[in-house]
């Protein structure tokens, strides 16, 4: 049965570092400093903290008890709980799928952009050479016109990496990579930091990002901002976590381990804004022009604003453009992986297959449809818009439907509470319930509504209503839809685990008292 030979991590810290190694991505590097910028500066780390607090930790509590309670991949575990909920895990699991097409190409870009580094390549026009040299972008999304096969190659390496990595499984695979990864990633980048704090200028971009305008916080754009990146950034809403910890041995520290994750997420967040406004206060200083007029946002900070600053950098351009574009690789790569591992999870569990099996046909089917979408013309608009739209009508929509079916119709939450708390340093409180069942749902809920609102006024980015219905909301629902189909099958072998296997039992069995507090 699926439980019995289910593969383990080796140590907690082994877990703990692919569980920092999945959260710490492009959102944190990228996303995370012009978010801040354009949402009041210091004032938004008022509501990115409360976010942090009321939603990321609670969540990521709430999805580790999951993983490691019923020690399944997503769709099995909800299918545990309450036949119906399977559906939910096979939309996360589209979801996985939507998000692994395009985000493998971004940290293929970084790769490339780390050679382009070296001699600059980018000449005296980043912008042009990112968008119209380097990507071959078309005006506008349409019938796909070519293949850029400069974007293709570096591509097919990134895929390789990741499906060879997911091969060798949970242990010898993933906990490697991440335990190899992170350490480089984090020398990398605050050798990155250090150098940006050191350029002239540097005090003017941090006083820009850190001035508060106390002002945005009665803004409520500001607090949808605030949940969606801890969302993105904690990579909670997909499932990884909960299928990272479906691995764990039965003696973990959940609580401490999510609150150590949730922290040094945080952490590499803020140390990130830090890094890049310094290098934008560098550049404004020696444009001559104020911070605002530099700071981009979305993709073309990463590859049209730092090659700029690179190219300015009296010395040690080179460098500095290394070390920037191979901390987005890498901490792009960590991200990925987790994020197919879900898929993965899910079909090994569904099929019975053996791993290898399973990632070269749903991995390899993954990087088919990424390689053959992306490196085109018309790569960077479906990007564009699936980015989007997944996000806001994935996500943060699955997130909801979660707590909402989970917390409230099925009234779980004491239950995994009492699971969480037998075997955790840090015992969850009627706090946890509060932010889990309470303040979540509602925020969530008033987010949804109020992008739902602003999509309908006006078109995203100006796009056309026939590409949005088909890119945006065709694959925002198309996921939804291949959830509620996938779960109506008959799946005998989850039945006969949902009868025999008790999770309680288990517990016992591993010398655990279910029903006691951890003593502390
Ligand atoms: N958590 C990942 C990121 O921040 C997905 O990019």
């Amino acid at each position: 049965m699926v439980q019995q030979t289910r593969e383990q991590w080796g140590t907690r810290a082994g877990f703990l570092m692919a569980a920092i190694g999945s959260a710490v991505g492009l959102g944190n590097i990228w996303r995370f400093p012009y978010i801040a910028y354009d949402n009041g500066g210091g004032a938004f780390l008022v509501p990115y903290l409360i976010a942090l607090l009321t939603a990321g930790i609670p969540l990521l509590i709430l999805e580790y008890t999951l993983g490691h309670r019923y020690r399944s991949s997503a769709p099995l575990t909800y299918r545990r709980i309450w036949r119906p909920a399977e559906a939910i895990g096979w939309w996360q699991v589209a979801i996985c799928f939507v998000i692994a097409i395009y985000y493998a190409v971004i940290v293929a870009w970084s790769l490339r952009f780390m050679g382009f580094s070296i001699g600059q390549q980018w000449g005296e026009d980043p912008d042009a050479f990112f968008f119209e040299d380097f990507l071959q972008a078309s005006e506008g999304p349409g019938m796909v016109s070519g293949y850029v096969s400069a974007v293709a190659w570096p591509l097919i390496g990134v895929w390789v990496v990741v499906l060879v990595v997911l091969a060798l499984g949970v242990r010898n695979g993933i906990e490697k990579a991440n335990k190899i990864f992170i350490p480089i990633l984090v020398v990398l980048f605050l050798a990155l930091v250090v150098q940006a704090l050191t350029l002239d200028g540097a005090t003017t971009g941090l006083n820009a990002l850190f001035t508060p305008d106390w002002s945005a916080m009665l803004d409520g754009g500001v607090w949808i901002a605030a949940y969606g990146q801890i969302f993105f950034s904690l990579s909670i809403g997909f499932a990884i976590m909960l299928t990272y910890a479906s691995y764990l041995k039965r003696k973990t520290d959940l609580t401490g381990t999510a609150i150590t994750a949730g922290l040094a997420n945080s952490s590499f967040e803020l140390l990130a804004g830090i890094g890049v406004f310094a290098a934008l206060g560098f550049m404004a200083t020696a444009a001559d022009t104020a911070v605002d007029k530099v700071a981009t946002s979305g993709i073309g900070l990463a590859f049209v604003a730092f090659p700029q600053i690179i190219s300015t950098l009296p010395l040690g351009g080179a460098l500095f453009g290394v070390l920037f574009f191979a901390s987005l690789a890498i901490a792009g790569i960590t991200s990925l992986i987790s994020i197919v591992q879900v898929i993965v999870s899910a079909v090994q569990d569904r099929t019975g297959l053996g791993r290898v099996q399973t990632v070269s046909l749903v991995g390899g089917a993954t990087a088919l449809a990424s390689i053959l979408l992306f490196p085109t013309p018309e790569g960077l608009h479906f990007l564009d818009v699936f980015d989007h739209f997944i996000n806001q009508y994935g996500i943060a929509l699955a997130a909801l439907v979660l707590i909402i079916v989970v917390g409230w119709g099925l009234r779980k939450l004491p239950m995994l509470e009492r699971h969480a708390d037998a075997i955790s340093t840090v015992s969850l409180k009627l706090w946890w319930r509060i932010a889990l069942g309470i303040i979540t749902p509602i925020l969530l809920g008033f987010m949804m509504w109020d992008s739902l609102r602003a999509e309908l006024t006006e078109n995203y980015e100006g796009y056309s209503t026939g590409f949005l219905l088909l890119a945006g909301w065709g694959v925002a629902i198309g996921a939804i839809v291949f959830g509620i189909i996938v779960s109506l099958f008959p799946w005998k072998k989850a039945d006969q685990i949902a009868h025999t296997v008790d999770p309680d039992q288990e517990m016992k069995t591993a010398g655990i008292d279910p029903d006691k507090k951890e003593d502390r």
